[in-house]
């Protein structure tokens, strides 16, 4: 039995990680603080550790793991941005799950901008309390808008498709655009002044940290909505909120924000929010936040359990795993996962 640490524990986790354990031979501790300096002590004994997407796996945390015999890191996300691979390289295997459902992140980013398009959450809020005014509630028309994507993977694939289903024009930017998909691809600052509406499907890098900051709002259209569902650092909250206040910004939605680390995925109510950009942008009418949970499907959560737990049976049987990842992976000569072994 392949014994694993599982940190940063919800309620939604329980029952398909038991499930999938079960049926691989995989038993999942689970514990509900988040791996960090104090608690990755708790890994002591075990085969491996299973980590979440806010758990920010730095060297210190990578050292402490390997000196408590831990050889292997389960990320049960996509993103790995939140891991020091160069770190772990040669002392913790990591693996993740690179593709669960892209339809559970395409479609809450479409929710979301119907949502803050035709401000449902405005209406919800209203009806509760039997104002059946219509003052503020007009939204536009999807038909015929320019919908600006940038990063045409698989979520945005996705999303592309959804959008074309409600008649829009699709705008898209990728750094390596995909040849046979049916979409005008542009260059990051037209994609930025034509679009009505623009969605985040890329990763977070070093190099497109801030993509979205005061420079690339003012290149935009007056009125634009802007949807965020991959990571918060891609945008820059402060100019935001800026754009926001000058009314150049029609609304903001995000699924995602930069410091969400120690806020989102938990109950704050009757806190006081110190982070006061993240304070703000929700007192404003025309933002629609959600607490990173894109990913919350049934069929998104059993993908993640199934592949987790099979990525933990494939290190054991010493097979070589797609979903390990490296610092040398985007170096494909000296890729060893293309030549069908470990990363190290
Ligand atoms: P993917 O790897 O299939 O696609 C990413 C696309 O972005 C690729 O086409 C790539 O060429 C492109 N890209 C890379 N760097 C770029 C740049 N600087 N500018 C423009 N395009 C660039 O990834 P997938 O599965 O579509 O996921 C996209 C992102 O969605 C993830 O990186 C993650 O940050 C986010 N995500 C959010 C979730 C949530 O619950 N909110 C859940 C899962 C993923």
């Amino acid at each position: 039995m392949i014994r694993i640490a599982f940190f940063d524990t919800k309620s939604f986790d329980r029952v398909p990680f038991d499930t999938f354990g079960k049926q691989y031979e995989v038993e999942y501790v689970f514990f509900e603080s988040r791996l960090n300096e104090e608690t990755a002590q708790l890994a002591k004994g075990f085969d491996g550790v299973c980590a979440f997407v806010n758990d920010p796996v730095n060297k210190k945390i990578i050292d402490i793991l390997y000196e408590n015999g831990v050889r292997l890191l389960l990320l049960r996300s996509a993103g790995f941005n939140h891991v020091d691979i160069k770190a772990a390289f040669g002392k913790i295997h990591v693996y993740r799950v690179p593709a669960y459902s892209p339809y559970a992140i395409a479609e809450h980013a479409m929710a979301l901008l119907l949502t803050a398009n035709r401000r449902i959450h405005k209406a919800y809020i209203r009806t509760r309390e039997y104002n059946f005014s219509l003052n503020e509630l007009m939204g536009v028309d999807l038909h015929e808008k320019v919908i600006g994507v940038v990063g045409t993977g698989k979520i945005g694939k996705v999303f592309v498709n959804i959008c074309k289903g409600f008649g829009m024009h699709v705008l898209a930017y990728d750094k390596y655009p995909d040849p046979n998909l049916d979409v005008e691809y542009t260059e990051l600052d037209d994609l930025f002044m034509r679009s009505d509406f623009i969605s985040l499907h890329c990763p977070l890098t070093d190099e497109n940290r801030y993509m979205i900051d005061s420079s690339a709002i003012q290149k935009m259209k007056k009125g634009v909505g802007i949807i965020n569902t991959s990571r918060g650092g891609l945008v820059k909250g402060e100019d935001l909120l800026e754009g926001i206040k000058q009314r150049h910004i029609g609304f903001v939605c995000l699924d995602v924000y930069e410091e969400e680390g120690d806020i989102f995925f938990e109950d704050k109510s009757g806190h006081i929010l110190d982070d006061d950009v993240l304070r703000n942008l929700i007192a404003m009418p025309n933002v629609i936040v959600t607490s990173h949970q894109a990913f919350l499907t049934r069929e998104a959560l059993n993908n993640i359990a199934e592949t987790t737990t099979k990525n933990a049976v494939d290190y054991f049987n010493g097979g070589s795993n797609q979903n390990e990842i490296c610092y040398h992976c985007t170096d494909i000569k000296n890729c060893r996962k293309a030549r069908k072994e470990k990363c190290f």
